[in-house]
């Protein structure tokens, strides 16, 4: 069964020092039962996205950015996202090329949690933790395509089953990708608990590499992050609780630096949880800038969400992508915004948990421009 909403979502963003407003279409996420059997590549689909010069590639296998073409300095396009040539490939993945990652992005510590007093065990899939919502999290599932406009948006919907991959209670999920203007890309991710109270945290996963996927590393890209803190990690990329600040560390990026300025100060390279500052009206943050001096093409990045994993790719190894390209290590970077990983066993963190009536609502935005 289908259910018809037709509520209109707000979602403010400061840009260039005008206050756009951004509508978003609202979806709700169709009700689908059958989880498992619509898990065939033939319902498995690829969706193009056109916006003058800018087009979007997506699959609705974990609904997921195959590729983004964008101009340069020069007019010329390029695809600047890491990804794969078949969904054999995105099937094999082990490393979330463009993902939507969930039903909890980043680790938990331990594969478990507790809630309402009761204790939730999950697959372990990254040492003795839990990463990227398990073994068969969202970004391993066939979602449906609720709606598609070509040229404007798409919206896929994902109804996840009570216990899948341990979680509580049935989770209703729905993701937009939509261009804004001439040049800006927005993500919109709506859960919504049917039954149970449950940890959500969803993100979007994409490799970037704004000279080309196949250009080689992203080390001398520069990148500016606003967060004048992280939140450390232990040897498996679990927080510690605490909250450090980015001075004097190679974590700060609050002016613009080389990527690979200071990154082999860092035996774990960059994989690390930033407290985004505040600086936006509405609780909408300026999180980053990325830019590569070669092609001239720079991103920047909007988002409602109180983190940012920033990762380097560093673990990274020979994936064979597409085109025939091979991603080495540093191959791209990753900027997931999302809540604090292992928050779920942080009372110092801000709860990710969502109860039933509540809607969980993760905004992003895009900007590519070149000069
Ligand atoms: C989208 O990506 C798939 C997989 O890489 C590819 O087969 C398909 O041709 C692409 N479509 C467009 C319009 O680029
Ligand atoms: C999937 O992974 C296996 C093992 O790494 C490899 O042998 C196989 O060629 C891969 N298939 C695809 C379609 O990438």
């Amino acid at each position: 069964m289908m259910m018809m909403c037709c509520k209109v979502s707000l979602l403010f963003c400061c840009a260039v020092g005008l206050l756009v407003v951004v509508m978003f279409p609202s979806s709700c996420a169709a009700h689908n039962t059958n989880n498992n059997k619509n898990d065939n590549n033939k319902n498995i689909g690829f969706y193009e996205l056109k916006n003058g010069n800018m087009e979007l590639n997506l699959t609705n296998y974990g609904a997921t950015i195959i590729s983004l073409r964008i101009p340069d300095k020069h007019g010329n396009l390029a695809d600047v996202v890491l990804g794969y040539d078949s969904i054999n490939s995105y099937r094999n993945d082990t490393v979330y090329f463009g993902a939507l990652v969930g039903r909890v992005a980043n680790r938990i510590g331990g594969a478990k949690f507790t809630l309402g007093g009761k204790t939730y065990h999950l697959p372990a899939n990254d040492h003795e933790n839990t990463l990227h919502g398990g073994t068969r999290g969202f970004s391993d599932v066939v979602w449906t395509v609720q709606s598609h406009k070509k040229d404007k948006h798409i919206t896929f919907t994902y109804h996840s089953f009570d216990n899948e991959e341990g979680f509580p209670g049935q989770l209703d999920v729905s993701v937009t990708y939509m261009f804004i203007g001439k040049n800006k890309l927005g993500v919109k991710m709506i859960a919504k608990p049917v039954d149970k109270a449950t940890p959500v945290n969803l993100a979007q996963h994409t490799y970037w590499n704004l000279r080309g996927h196949n250009s080689g590393d992203i080390l001398s890209h520069t990148v500016q992050i606003f967060a004048s803190q992280i939140t450390p990690v232990d040897k498996d990329l679990i927080p510690t609780g605490q909250f450090q600040s980015v001075k004097g560390t190679p974590y700060d990026f609050l002016e613009p630096r080389e990527v690979g300025s200071q990154i082999h100060e860092l035996p774990g390279l960059y994989d690390m949880n930033y407290v985004v500052d505040k600086s936006g009206q509405v609780h909408f943050n300026k999180v980053a800038i990325v830019k590569d001096p070669v092609s001239g093409r720079k991103m920047e990045l909007w988002s409602n969400q109180i983190g940012l994993q920033y990762y380097t790719s560093g673990m990274l190894k020979d994936v064979v992508g597409k085109d025939g390209a091979i991603y080495h290590q540093y191959a791209g970077i990753v900027l997931e915004t999302q809540g604090f990983p292992d928050s779920v066993n942080y009372p110092n963190f801000p709860s990710q948990i969502v109860k039933p009536g509540e809607i969980y609502k993760h905004y992003m935005v895009y900007r590519f421009t070149a000069s």
